[in-house]
């Protein structure tokens, strides 16, 4: 009756959701679990050295794929990436030219997408890795989180754990969420657009704004979405992502239907900016002209305002898109990604085929 008496109260539930189990999956006695063999292996076949022109980064591109992504969705954000390869792209043994593609590493939610990764290496050289199968096996679709709330944490968890992981390798990662198509290399633009330890897409709520962080470092309280996020593999990011996994696993939140880490992100980045001075560690935003986000604009944004879309559906753009795809706006110098839709009818998700030509060379 005692021991049930402790358990009872060691267990970390929020709302309806315990995170026990996975709590205890990566935390023991002697402290954060280090990755698995699995892990390191992949991420060195993965490894890129990019040539910033000032210096070379290894960097790793990182993405969750359901098994709702993949007939449609993973092959062709694989096709988009696979068209991004430049003289400035090293794999590990040096070979020089090689794609963006080559160099994503594929966190499949269970093992029928694992095996749907698989199947398209062969065309696109990415490697696929297992993604925390057993707390994210249920996982059908992310746009489904907000029914399986469980998963709202689980994934969630399972990908501060693994930013943590790359991050501690040495490695850049870039991660983005599997409904980006990028006009233009995403990598060249971090490292020659953006400086800070850690780059994160807008918050939802400053819609079309680009959005920064105060003077004094101080981040906007509110809902945080990471579609992208690029950190730079630094002692303060460490610090900071472990810090993040911790607060997120010790601590009891309310994610209701959206990934835990969103909800969990700007705290305890808040702490670390303030404690350790934003010479040391510091958040900026990327621009929402260039990287437009679904929740915040349809039709992505111009002047800091949503571009309307017309009554027909169509959003004004440059380049050829059909009708499922969500937005497909183009900025004269390119710099833009377009949001892909996947629709749910009742119970059923539908991943839509979109077909559009592209307009600018790949870099
Ligand atoms: C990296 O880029 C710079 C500038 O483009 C070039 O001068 C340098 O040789 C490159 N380094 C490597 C290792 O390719
Ligand atoms: C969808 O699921 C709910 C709950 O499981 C069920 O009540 C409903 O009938 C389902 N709708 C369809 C169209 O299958």
């Amino acid at each position: 009756m005692k021991m049930l008496f402790i358990l009872f109260f060691a267990s970390l539930v929020a709302g309806n959701v315990d995170i026990t189990h996975q709590k205890n999956y990566y935390w023991s006695e002697q402290g954060l679990e280090n990755p698995s063999q699995g892990l390191l292996q992949v991420a060195d076949w993965s490894l890129l050295y990019f040539n910033t022109s000032r210096e070379i980064r290894p960097v790793l591109l990182f993405t969750i794929a359901t098994p709702a992504s993949i007939p449609v969705v993973l092959p062709q954000v694989l096709e988009n990436l696979a068209s991004f390869l430049s003289q400035d792209q090293m794999d590990a043994n040096g070979n020089r030219a090689t794609t963006l593609a080559e160099h994503t590493l594929v966190a499949s939610t269970n093992i029928e997408a694992h095996h749907g990764c698989g199947r398209l290496t062969e065309k696109y050289h990415h490697k696929c890795h297992e993604f925390d199968h057993k707390f994210n096996g249920a996982v059908y679709d992310h746009l489904e989180l907000s029914q399986t709330k469980a998963h709202a944490y689980s994934i969630g968890l399972s990908r501060i754990k693994y930013l943590v992981d790359m991050v501690s390798l040495g490695y850049d990662v870039f991660y983005f969420d599997l409904h980006h198509y990028f006009f233009k290399n995403p990598l060249r633009y971090m490292y020659t657009h953006t400086t800070t330890p850690i780059v994160v897409s807008a918050t939802p709520s400053s819609v079309c704004q680009p959005l920064s962080a105060a003077p004094d470092g101080s981040l906007p309280d509110e809902h945080h979405r990471l579609d992208i996020a690029f950190v730079r593999s630094t002692p303060s990011t460490f610090r900071c992502l472990y810090n993040w996994l911790y607060w997120s696993t010790h601590t009891m939140h309310e994610a209701e239907d959206k990934p835990l880490d969103h909800h969990t992100f700007r705290t305890v980045m808040q702490e670390c900016v303030s404690s350790l001075g934003t010479s040391v560690l510091s958040v900026s935003y990327l621009n929402p002209e260039h990287f437009p986000s679904e929740c915040n604009a349809k039709c992505g944004c111009r002047g800091g305002a949503p571009v309307e879309r017309p009554p027909d559906g169509k959003c004004p753009t440059v380049c050829e898109f059909s009708m499922s795809i969500d937005f497909c706006y183009l900025r004269e110098d390119g710099l833009i990604v377009a949001i892909l839709t996947i629709a749910i009818h009742e119970n059923v998700t539908q991943t839509m085929l979109f077909e559009f030509s592209r307009t600018t060379s790949g870099d």
